[in-house]
């Protein structure tokens, strides 16, 4: 098995990313250079992402940003051994920007391709530098997926759970807007919470105590929505900021905590371990939440530093490395798919459950 160093390149929401992965022949992955450009500013007054001003941003810094990266891991193309690019689940404009680029180099070089799944990217992201051994159970929460996962290898992850409506970032999203935030509401909502008192104000805990691993947040949305007209002083959006923000990171929690119950049940021959992954990962409270329920139930704990649980392209690099190793390159025809469940087994035989948003991130 030799050593394989990946361009990766994601472009399927409003971040550019390209980054340089080094797969040693033994041991955790190296990021060698992660450079991420945020279009944020570009869709703050829009209030979310415009998918044609996204697409024409990544058009415009794509081939800067991957010159930085290669720049900065000091690394030239001819000493690559393959590219990966996000080929969806996303906005398709800006994903075929980013496949694109990836398939003129990859096509240029002679080298192989990875078109990766985007949730195999952030599926893979806890193995970021660190020792995280296969199989894992996984709960994925960013802003456009919520859901419970057996991570069994690269390629293959069997969902247990998911949202049947919101996922649990568009859930902080659409919130925080609603308290007068920016875009994305996340941190912001996070930043606001804290100091605030969790007991003053009163949310519905959706789906408590149900048998499956499956998520709901839009009662949760639309309360918090009600509760939040009218409301002037700032100590008052500070204890719902922190009253929503402790309802979320407790469904979280709660439905981990079951999901582990089963997998415990499952597979007990097997050492238990946990990770979790994706933009809502960077919440301090879902991850102290989260890691006192692996205690609890006798998992360990992972979880990516904070730089790759939003989007990036390191974890796309590192999923497209795995993929070549394991011989899964990609033809240069692959599409961009704007939707592509990582179980599609369980998506197609059971079509009620929602990736989560429709639209941006979907
Ligand atoms: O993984 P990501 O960058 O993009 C998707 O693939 O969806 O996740 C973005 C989501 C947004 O909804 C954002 O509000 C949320 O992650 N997020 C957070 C925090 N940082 C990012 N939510 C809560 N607390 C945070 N600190
Ligand atoms: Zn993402």
């Amino acid at each position: 098995m030799a050593e394989l160093t990946v361009l990766g390149i994601e472009t399927s929401c409003d971040e550019t990313a390209a980054a340089v992965v080094r797969l040693p022949e033994a041991g955790p992955a190296v990021v060698l250079s992660s450079v991420v450009a945020s279009q944020a500013a570009e869709h703050a007054p829009f209030g979310g992402v415009v998918p044609e001003i996204a697409a024409r941003a990544h058009v415009e810094i794509i081939d800067d940003v991957i010159r930085q990266a290669l720049d900065q891991a000091n690394t030239r193309l001819d000493d690559l051994s393959g590219v990966a690019a996000t080929a969806g689940p996303g906005l398709v404009g800006g994903v075929m920007v980013g496949l694109s680029a990836g398939k003129a180099i990859a096509l240029a070089r002679g080298l192989p391709l990875a078109a990766v799944n985007h949730l195999e990217g952030h599926a893979l992201s806890p193995r970021l530098g660190a020792a995280l051994d296969y199989p894992y159970l996984l709960l994925l929460v960013s802003g456009g997926h919520c859901q419970l996962l057996d991570v069994e290898g690269v390629g293959q992850a069997i969902r247990l759970g998911s949202t049947i409506d919101d996922a649990a970032g568009e859930a902080f999203d659409k919130i925080a807007k609603v308290l007068g935030l920016g875009y994305p509401g996340g941190p912001a909502l996070e930043a606001l919470a804290e100091g605030g008192d969790v007991s003053r104000f009163k949310l519905p805990r959706a789906l408590l105590g149900r048998k499956d691993c499956d998520f709901s947040f839009s009662g949760l949305k639309t309360a918090a929505a009600r509760l939040a007209e009218g409301l002037t002083e700032d100590k008052d959006r500070r204890d719902l900021a922190a009253a929503v923000q402790a309802a979320i990171a407790g469904q979280l929690a709660e439905r981990t905590d079951r999901a582990m119950a089963a997998y415990a049940e499952t597979h007990g021959d097997r050492p238990l371990r946990f990770a979790v992954a994706g933009g809502v990962a960077a919440n301090r409270l879902v991850r102290a939440r989260l890691e006192d329920t692996a205690a609890r139930r006798g998992f360990s704990f992972a979880a990516p530093p904070l730089a790759y649980c939003t989007d990036n392209a390191a974890m796309i690099a590192l999923a497209g490395a795995e993929r070549l190793r394991a011989g899964l390159a990609d033809r240069m025809d692959a599409a961009a798919r704007p939707r592509w469940p990582l179980d599609e087994a369980a998506a197609a035989a059971n079509p009620t459950h929602k990736p989560g948003r429709k639209g941006a991130k979907a």
